[in-house]
């Protein structure tokens, strides 16, 4: 799978890629684009139901680092920066794809989303992260890149996202915080904004294949992205080609977002 010469351009790098469920993950498709470009990835997987999906991407990925994470139960992350901090002594890339709310507050309504649903969806999709970088900066010693996935729900409304619009806004403004607290040490954060793709959060979601339809007629492109484009365009925002954007909030999207 990788390649030889300058397309190997995070070589050497050390990179954490959380969220991989399937093959059909966006994070699996950040993980796979990192690795091809020569960076030694680090996953996780949520529980042991999940881990017989996320077992042989974890081979075929030659994941030196392979640990469980549910970020709701204390301590695993911790764990994970440890063994990180322990076998690698560093960190360059950090990919975050990991969003959850309960079913009937996701799919309710925001009017009818409880105060507990609510801030479940808040500390799983969006404090994690925070949580996240706190743990990671310490390992990034020579800077590097921080990433959240976002969706146009976060800005705009879009039918049936609900309760995920506003955990969304929170992901992307908390990203711009941290470009701004963690520029000085060369840390820069971007939330990446997909268009849709059929995955397993996708499914829990009212109508998706609406939204797969009408992003398919409205998207300038002609058509819906698949998981390497995330994956390649986080792979060239960690690169030292885009070492002075940060903050901003990355649409791949196939140009959806600027369509009225
Ligand atoms: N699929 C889309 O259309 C789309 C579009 C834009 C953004 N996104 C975002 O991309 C990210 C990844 O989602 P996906 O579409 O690849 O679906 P996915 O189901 O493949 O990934 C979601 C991941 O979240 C993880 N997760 C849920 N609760 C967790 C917890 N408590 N601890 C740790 N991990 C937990 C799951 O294990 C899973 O790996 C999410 O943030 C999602 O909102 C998805």
């Amino acid at each position: 799978m990788t390649t030889e010469g300058p397309r190997r351009i995070h070589a050497g790098r050390k990179a954490l890629v959380v969220g991989i469920a399937n093959e059909h993950s966006i994070a699996y498709g950040c993980a796979a684009a990192f690795r091809e470009l020569g960076a030694d990835v680090a996953i996780t997987y949520l529980n042991e139901k999940a881990r017989a999906y996320v077992d042989p991407l974890a081979r075929s990925l030659e994941c030196p680092i392979y640990l469980p994470l549910d970020v709701s139960t204390p301590g695993q992350l911790e764990a994970v920066f440890e063994r990180i901090a322990k076998d690698w002594g560093r960190l360059d890339i950090l990919v975050h794809s990991i969003a959850w709310a309960p079913k009937d507050d996701l799919q309710g309504g925001l009017l009818n989303c409880s105060a507990e649903g609510f801030a479940k969806a808040m500390d799983i999709s969006c404090h994690s992260f925070v949580r996240m970088a706190k743990l990671a900066v310490p390992l990034m010693k020579d800077g590097g890149t921080m990433f959240a996935m976002s969706y146009l729900g976060a800005n705009r409304v879009v039918t049936n996202y609900n309760v995920m619009g506003p955990v969304k806004a929170a992901l992307e403004a908390a990203c711009r915080y941290l470009a701004y607290e963690l520029g000085p040490k060369k840390i820069r954060v971007h939330p990446i904004s997909p268009g849709p793709l059929k995955t397993r959060a996708a499914s829990g979601l009212k109508d998706f294949d609406l939204m797969l339809n009408e992003a398919m007629q409205k998207a300038p492109v002609g058509e819906l992205v698949d998981i390497m484009d995330v994956g390649f365009a986080c792979a060239y925002l960690a690169s030292p080609y885009a070492r002075r954007i940060t903050g901003d909030t990355v649409y791949v999207d196939g140009g959806v977002n600027i369509m009225a």
